[in-house]
């Protein structure tokens, strides 16, 4: 395994055991409202100051990006790491058991590895760019659906940006038409690990932040999927919107919501 991967996988796994610890005691938990609908814990802060401890008893020099943290730029501003310490918050805060850890590293802008670890399974997502993908110590692949008919699909809905629910559900429609079923399971980091392990033969969602999607992107990518923006360019760290999957789901997914989509969305 790549060094900085087995620092990055100690450091999931480090963080995995506080959120596991934390959901066997929710009523200890303490949840603030960030913005409206949007949640933190005192577990997202510990296992986010857990992540970054681990690495940095390693790699003192790094800088990292966090959610709740922020910016932390370190001498060697050409590797940042990529954390969100607890990818689905809400699913955490109800006793939902499924949510994630997802860290990734990028090098000069380019994104090196990602981890998406889920604590109450214990599986283990990791990739490292060039080297494919695995589930545990298991190679992964994407699904190979030809087409969107009987697939099944995850997605998120847009509960930050209300104001995008017309043509979010516009989006839905459109592809519902075509697919067995689709899931909001609650975790973009989880969403995209099983796009990789072929759970799920596609995803889309809008309005994501790249902690959100750094390590995942990667891991589907190295799982011989693809991830585009919402028009098929790569602009998602940037835009938020997402899509992934095989390169015919994806070619089919953009095919069928395009014509739904305000000018805000097309990108
Ligand atoms: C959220 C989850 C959710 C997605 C939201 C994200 P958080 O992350 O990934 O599935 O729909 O947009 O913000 O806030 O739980 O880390
Ligand atoms: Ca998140
Ligand atoms: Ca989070």
């Amino acid at each position: 395994m790549h060094p900085m991967l087995t620092i990055a996988v100690r450091a999931a796994r480090k963080a995995g055991h506080i959120i596991a610890r934390g959901f066997s005691e929710l009523d200890l938990v303490k949840t603030t409202n960030k913005s409206e609908n949007d949640y933190v814990t005192n577990i997202d802060h510990a296992a986010e100051a857990a992540i970054i401890e681990v690495i940095k008893t390693s790699y003192p020099e790094h800088s990292f990006v966090g959610e709740e943290g922020g910016e932390q730029t370190g001498k060697r501003t050409d590797y940042q790491w990529v954390i969100d310490p607890l990818d689905g918050t809400t699913n955490f805060v109800r006793g939902v058991p499924h949510f994630a850890v997802s860290i990734a590293l990028r090098v000069k802008g380019k994104t090196e590895l990602g981890v998406v670890y889920d604590p109450i399974r214990d599986e283990l997502f990791t990739a490292c760019r060039g080297k494919g993908a695995q589930l545990d110590e298991f190679r992964i692949r994407v699904a190979s659906a030809k087409d969107l008919n009987g697939t099944l699909l995850a997605t998120g809905f847009p509960f930050k940006y209300k104001s995008h629910t017309p043509a979010y559900l516009e989006t839905f429609n459109a592809l519902f038409q075509f697919t067995a079923d689709i899931r909001r399971a609650g975790s973009a980091a989880l969403d995209l690990a099983y796009v990789a392990a072929g759970r799920v033969d596609g995803y889309w969602e809008l309005g994501l932040k790249p902690w959100d999607t750094a390590a995942g992107e990667l891991i589907v990518r190295e799982a011989g999927g693809v991830v585009t923006d919402f028009v098929g360019g790569h602009n998602y760290l940037v835009s938020g919107n997402i899509v992934a999957g095989n390169t015919k789901v994806v070619a089919n997914i953009l095919k069928t919501i395009q014509p739904h989509l305000t000018d805000a969305l097309k990108r």
